[in-house]
């Protein structure tokens, strides 16, 4: 949500903001800004809507030299998406700017006071009020005007701050929300993730809550923000490169991620098993075999698309590690009573690593007692220092905004995370586990092998039904929480209508719905529930519903049933949940397409979800 980036070094400012905000672009896209300091005044130039309205703005100032900026792409939380809402905002002098990402909680009673004391305010932001509040303290060290005003405020900030009197030096500060600061030679970055980073550096410093960065061309000093405390620093390599973030040749992100599915899912298990041996290693999760023989109950704990995949890893566990097993919302764990303690064994799964709900609720399970194990894909991230081991997703970079290759590079590490459980606690025999390794390592050459062929169903599909409002995604056992993702994706990026539903339940309430403008696309897998499926697409079918079925090719009684199909490969049923899930992400993508709808950054909806 928001996406802030700082320059300073020895580039000209405006193309090295202008590049990290396109990278930073999934983070919020309803309007965009700039601000620099030029001829003895700091220039500001901001505008509502997609990032090239903003280039157009800029066009009369190609030539500027500078070497000092910040840039900020928004996701209008406190006021419209307006030209005048848009970052950097500015002081009553117009001399020192602010750029920020997360929600000022305390912002009205700071406005109400700052008025009074005669600041005016342009906008309706709940960030001006930082602005202002810097000014009330500011006399001649912006580092100290900040550290107080930052005293002051209560809620969530990543900021960066730049000063007219003071041109040689950037701040950045973080309370629970995300910022990271690039460093190389005679230059300095701060962003609010990592990709836009990437063309310049791969030397990183996650700022930690409470801390504040001055940022110099040549110099970098970490402070605490209450007593300006110089801190060391701790600096990460990251292993992405600059072309991992770029679309390849391929029209969006979320098309280039859905056919990187392959590789991320290799990615994920390559390195942790030996499937010749049935063996998983999991390092990384600090556990011994006696800690995880005291686990008493798992909780996975993540929001939309991560929590389907968690809702999939509860069928494996339970199935194979023979231990209990709640998928939670995280917006909702964290406002109830919890029966949590130190028999728990908490799982936050978070593509981003940043989600505020599910870092929220992983904060109370930790108070709770409970050990964390969190599943997430961005080294660094805040959701992965707080844990006591994290099983990262080797995906690379998701910037669109709909997920893809995040979900089923969590379903791999997951998988895996099921298996290892029972081999630690001795449930599965090695025999068994090696033949559930093999099973996945045939995923990615079957996602691969398939995938134009699935592609061009899709887009039939999508000529023919992309103008229907409504839709229902069916599924039963594993493939309930895929028809529950196939949904979300379809509503996400082409604003239809659609519901996912375990099969089951369609005749307590759903069938009601079924007619002949209703599709109902049915996930068949010749498994232990295939005969029920069936039935229920027969019920479908009765009540004059368009079916669209993915089934095992060949299974020419499920093609007699359904008025379309797309085909998967019979693989072994625990593999299903990656197989079937594919088709769906690139049906919503050539309906979202058909619709003319802008797959990468629908609309409301931002990319890390760093606010309740
Ligand atoms: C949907 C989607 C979201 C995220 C959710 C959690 O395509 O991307 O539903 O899955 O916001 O985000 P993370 O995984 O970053 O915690």
């Amino acid at each position: 949500m928001c996406g802030i980036v700082g320059y300073i070094g020895y580039r000209r400012v405006l193309p090295v903001l202008l590049d990290g905000l396109k990278r930073l672009e999934y983070r919020g896209y309803d309007s965009a800004g700039v601000a620099w300091p030029e001829k003895q005044k700091i220039m500001r130039i901001r505008a509502k809507g997609k990032l090239n309205m903003l280039e157009e703005a800029l066009e009369d100032f190609r030539g500027t030299k500078t070497t000092i900026g910040l840039g900020h792409t928004r996701w209008a939380t406190h006021g419209e998406p307006t030209e005048g809402n848009a970052h950097p905002h500015a002081d009553c002098t117009g001399e020192l700017v602010v750029v920020h990402n997360g929600i000022i909680e305390n912002y009205y009673s700071l406005r109400e006071e700052l008025k009074k004391e005669g600041h005016v305010f342009s906008s309706e932001t709940d960030t001006e009020v930082i602005a202002h509040l810097i000014e009330k303290y500011l006399e001649d060290d912006l580092e100290i005007a900040v550290s107080k005003a930052l005293e002051r405020v209560e809620g969530a900030y990543a900021l960066g701050v730049l000063w007219l009197k003071q041109p040689d030096i950037l701040i950045a500060a973080r309370k629970q929300s995300p910022l990271v600061i690039g460093l190389a030679e005679r230059e300095c970055f701060m962003a609010s993730d990592i990709p836009a980073l990437l063309p310049y550096t791969n030397k990183v410093i996650f700022l930690e809550d409470g801390q504040m960065a001055a940022l110099k061309g040549d110099s970098l000093e970490l402070k605490s923000i209450s007593d300006r405390k110089p801190l060391n620093k701790s600096i990460q390599e990251i292993k992405w490169d600059a072309s991992m973030a770029e679309k390849a040749g391929f029209k969006h992100f979320m098309l280039k991620e859905i056919y990187e599915q392959p590789d991320a899912i290799l990615n994920t298990y390559r390195g942790r098993i030996i499937p010749e041996k049935g063996q998983i290693k999991f390092d990384e999760i600090n556990l011994d075999k006696d800690a995880i023989g005291r686990i008493k109950r798992i909780v996975l704990l993540a929001c939309g698309t991560s929590w389907h995949a968690g809702l999939v890893g509860k069928y494996w566990i339970e199935k194979w590690a023979k231990i209990p097993v709640e998928v939670e919302l995280a917006s909702e764990f964290r406002y109830k009573e919890l029966l949590i303690d130190n028999d728990y064994l908490t799982v936050p799964i978070s593509q981003s690593g940043e989600t505020a709900d599910t870092l929220a609720g992983l904060r109370i399970a930790k108070e709770l007692g409970s050990y964390i194990i969190s599943i997430c894909n961005v080294l660094g991230s805040t959701i992965t220092r707080e844990s006591d081991g994290t099983v990262y997703t080797h995906a690379g970079p998701e910037i669109g905004v709909a997920s893809t290759k995040a979900f089923t590079s969590q379903l791999t590490a997951l998988y895996l995370l099921a298996l290892y459980l029972a081999q630690e606690l001795g449930k599965l025999s090695s025999r068994e586990i090696g033949e559930k390794l093999e099973g996945l390592m045939t995923v990615p050459s079957i996602i691969k092998e398939r995938l134009p062929a699935w592609h061009e169903s899709a887009k039939v599909l999508a000529d023919k039904y992309y103008s229907y409002s409504d839709f229902l995604y069916l599924g039963r056992n594993l493939q309930f929480p895929i028809a529950l993702e196939g949904a979300l994706k379809l509503k996400e990026i082409s604003y239809i209508h659609a519901e996912g539903y375990a099969a089951g339940e369609m005749k307590h309430g759903p069938i009601a719905l079924i007619d002949r403008n209703m599709p109902v696309v049915a996930l068949c897998p010749q498994d232990h529930v295939y005969e029920k499926m069936v039935s229920n697409i027969e019920e479908v079918r009765s009540r004059r519903g368009i079916v669209i079925s993915v089934g095992v090719e060949g299974d020419e009684g499920l093609e007699r049933i359904s008025n379309e199909i797309i085909t998967v490969s019979k693989v072994a049923d625990d593999i299903n949940p990656f197989i079937f899930t594919i088709p769906l992400q690139l049906i919503a993508y050539e309906i979202a397409l058909a619709r003319g709808c802008d797959v990468d950054q629908p609309r409301n909806l931002a990319k890390s979800v760093t606010v309740e």
